[in-house]
């Protein structure tokens, strides 16, 4: 076992097999960053070696560099934050020679993120990162098709699974990819089923929500880019049901879930929903320690309720009482501890 994977266990707690896996990736643990939050991981190298992480989810990545959008890019909100930063960054190549490397250089699991305004990008994208080493593509659909008059890719079935097939006919066959989910829908259950007949491998949820901050003193839209995407604490409950939902219409494939992650018992939360690791976002930017505080605190969390590994916990709280009262029963007994 690494020192991630080792338990922080206090007195009279047993310890917790930590590793997971989401499809064929498999993770010494089941906490890592989530796209656009730490950049490509290098920040966090200051604080903490980002290898202890079970990943490093990189800013969604676009062929060409883009500057982003207009400012201001950023507002509070209860509990929170909205956000137009726009899919800034150095375009393909300058993320495979310097991000990547220095990523592989760290010895850390990387999730790649890639975004594009049509098909065809993604489809580039995707080879472009054919012959690299990443662990996971996440295709992050939850931005505008402009060939569909800047309709969100996520909040059409249709389009979803187009992309999502092409990427996964384009990507390297050995690296699974997850769909990243918009939770601005009406029935998110429809679209999970519909990337995972596309074939994708597993699911990233939830994106941001789409939301606007009116500035007081200029009576005008508080960000330069006017709407924005809403993150943090306020928008956790709506994420968890969101997992919950997802893992309910497509039980077989695996969950990334995040939104609001601030904690080890909020991150317990996304596991017992469904999800088989999680990703901390907007808590790093008042914490850039909290994904190595989360994992630990989440540890914890699992070992005070009986949990020998993350992995019996995933979906927990969908099983009925009395086979939840059976498992624990059975562990009292020492059986399957
Ligand atoms: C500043 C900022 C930038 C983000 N950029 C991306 C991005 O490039 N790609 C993406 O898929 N999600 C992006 N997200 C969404 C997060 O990955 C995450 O899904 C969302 O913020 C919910 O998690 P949180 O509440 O822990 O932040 C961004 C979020 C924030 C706050």
């Amino acid at each position: 076992m690494t020192a991630a994977t080792e338990s922080s266990t206090g007195p009279g707690e047993q310890a917790v097999d930590m590793r997971t896996s989401l499809a064929s990736f498999q993770l010494p643990n089941p906490v890592l960053t989530a796209s656009g939050c730490a950049a490509a991981g290098r920040e966090l190298g200051q604080f903490f070696d980002v290898a202890e992480l079970g990943g490093v989810v990189t800013k969604s990545i676009m062929l060409k560099p883009r500057s982003g959008r207009p400012t201001p890019r950023m507002a509070e909100t209860p509990s929170g934050m909205l956000n137009s930063i726009g899919l800034q960054g150095p375009g393909i190549d300058s993320f495979i020679a310097n991000d990547l490397a220095w990523l592989k250089q760290a010895g850390a699991r990387s999730v790649v993120s890639i975004a594009g305004h049509n098909t065809e990008e993604f489809v580039n994208l995707a080879k472009r990162l054919y012959n690299h080493p990443i662990d996971l593509l996440e295709v992050n659909i939850s931005c505008p098709n402009v060939e569909s008059r800047g309709q969100v890719f996520a909040c059409d079935p249709t389009a979803s699974a187009r992309v999502i097939s092409a990427v996964r006919r384009a990507a390297n066959p050995n690296v699974p990819i997850f769909a990243k989910l918009s939770p601005d829908v009406t029935d998110i259950g429809l679209i999970a089923r519909s990337v995972a007949d596309a074939g994708a491998d597993g699911i990233s949820l939830i994106n941001t929500l789409l939301g606007l901050v009116i500035d007081l003193d200029t009576m005008r839209p508080a960000l330069g880019g006017v709407t924005g995407g809403l993150s943090g604490p306020a928008i956790r409950p709506v994420a968890i049901r969101c997992v919950w939902q997802v893992h309910q219409a497509v039980p077989h494939l695996p969950l990334l879930g995040m939104g609001g992650i601030k904690t080890g018992a909020d991150a317990l939360q996304f596991i017992l929903a469904g999800a088989s690791a999680v990703s901390v976002g907007t808590a790093i930017f008042n914490d850039p320690h909290a994904p190595v505080r989360i994992l630990a605190e989440l540890q914890a969390e699992l070992a005070a309720r009986g949990f020998a590994s993350v992995t019996e916990a995933v979906g927990f709280a969908h099983r009925a009482v009395a086979e939840q009262e059976e498992f624990f029963a059975s562990r009292k007994l020492g059986v399957g501890a």
